[in-house]
């Protein structure tokens, strides 16, 4: 079910993999529609825990059958062709005017305006099946959705609030062992049209001897631009690459792991990111703008995302400029299972992640 597109070059064909786009049929959308009201009737908001804990079930009970088997084959396909991306085009319809303006940064936004998209993102990793939860790591933790809104005062960072610079492509949350294991990026609003950026370690030919290295724990992996760096980063390493030896996962962060000055790989971990890095960048794709309604889910473990630069507020076309409400997406993040990484929540909250780095938690939670 992936698309593969070919390209013709002079003297070969390749075959180029890419995520899946799957168009939602207004039929399907109105079932989402509904279920996302009727379950807002019952449960409130999506942070209800009843409503969480019975995600799967809701999801079945709910979903329509095309988007259920979709989710299922995703869920555990880790498969040469298999991209790590599914573009849902149309998931929803977006009521712009009950939106109103962009709010100037995520703090202040009104997370009411989201409630009823929360329960359709939620139910899109129940179907996985998968558990939406909250990282500590990530604003404090700030709830199962966060509002990724772009902040002139952080317009130069490496972070969901920057604009003016690519936002390098990465794994979320790439230093963290229980890194989420599905993303979704639901589009409320793109009206700069700003393109998606997706880079599937599955885009690579083959990973063969020469990447060999990248399972090796010996690469340092910092935490991000959105916090400040602790003491004893530098000792611990991980590798890039994990699981599988011929169909590998991947934690990769070009910006922190290759250009971050105040980390200094080895020699050899340098070597062979570099190396490995100057593949992967031709491999970026970025041929998806997404629209108001669509959502993209992501494998986090085949699959890293960014950012190209933008002008937030800005939208181009033919050449002339003119000014557009700021683009709104909405990011949630779910673990397959609780079980695992339970020595990493919360005691009272097994859904609220207290990971700080590589294996280690936050001390004062
Ligand atoms: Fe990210």
């Amino acid at each position: 079910m992936n698309s593969l597109e070919i390209l013709d070059n002079d003297s070969m064909t390749e075959v180029k993999l890419l995520p899946t786009v799957i168009e939602i049929t207004s039929q399907e959308r109105r079932m989402i529609k509904d279920a996302a009201e009727h379950l807002e009737k019952k449960y409130g908001s999506y942070e209800n825990r009843d409503f969480i804990k019975h995600v799967h079930q809701m999801a079945s009970y709910f979903l329509p059958e095309r988007i259920l088997h979709i989710a299922a084959d995703f869920a555990s396909d880790f498969s040469k062709n298999q991209y790590g991306a599914l573009i849902f085009q149309g998931l929803m319809d977006i009521d712009q005017e009950l939106l109103g303006t962009t709010p100037p940064n995520w703090q202040s936004a009104d997370y009411s305006k989201f409630n009823l998209y929360g329960f359709a993102c939620a139910l899109i990793h129940g179907a996985l099946p998968s558990k939406p939860v909250q990282y500590y790591s990530q604003r404090k933790g700030g709830g199962l959705i966060h509002a990724i809104i772009p902040d002139e005062k952080m317009r130069e960072t490496q972070t969901g609030s920057g604009s003016a610079t690519d936002l390098y492509v990465h794994t979320e949350d790439a230093f963290l062992k229980h890194q989420a294991d599905f993303l979704s990026f639901m589009y409320v609003r793109n009206e700069e049209q700003v393109p998606s950026t997706l880079y599937s370690i599955r885009s690579h030919k083959s990973i063969g001897e020469n990447y060999r290295p990248l399972f090796d724990r010996i690469y340092k992996i910092p935490k991000d631009a959105n916090l400040e760096t602790g003491e004893s980063e530098e000792e611990a390493l991980d590798s890039v690459l994990y699981g599988n030896n011929k169909l590998p996962f991947m934690r990769f962060d070009a910006a922190e792991q290759l250009f971050n000055p105040s980390i200094k790989q080895s020699d050899d971990a340098h070597q062979c990111l570099a190396e490995f890095w100057d593949e992967a960048r031709h491999l970026i794709y970025s041929g998806f703008t997404p629209q108001a309604g669509d959502v993209i889910l992501v494998n986090n473990h085949l699959c890293a995302h960014g950012r190209s630069a933008f002008r937030a507020g800005v939208r181009n076309i033919d050449g002339i400029e003119y000014a557009c409400e700021r683009r709104i997406m909405l990011r949630m993040m779910s673990k397959v299972s609780l079980i695992d990484m339970r020595a990493h929540t919360l005691t009272e909250d097994p859904f609220f992640v207290i990971e700080e780095h590589l294996g280690k938690n936050f001390q004062h939670l």
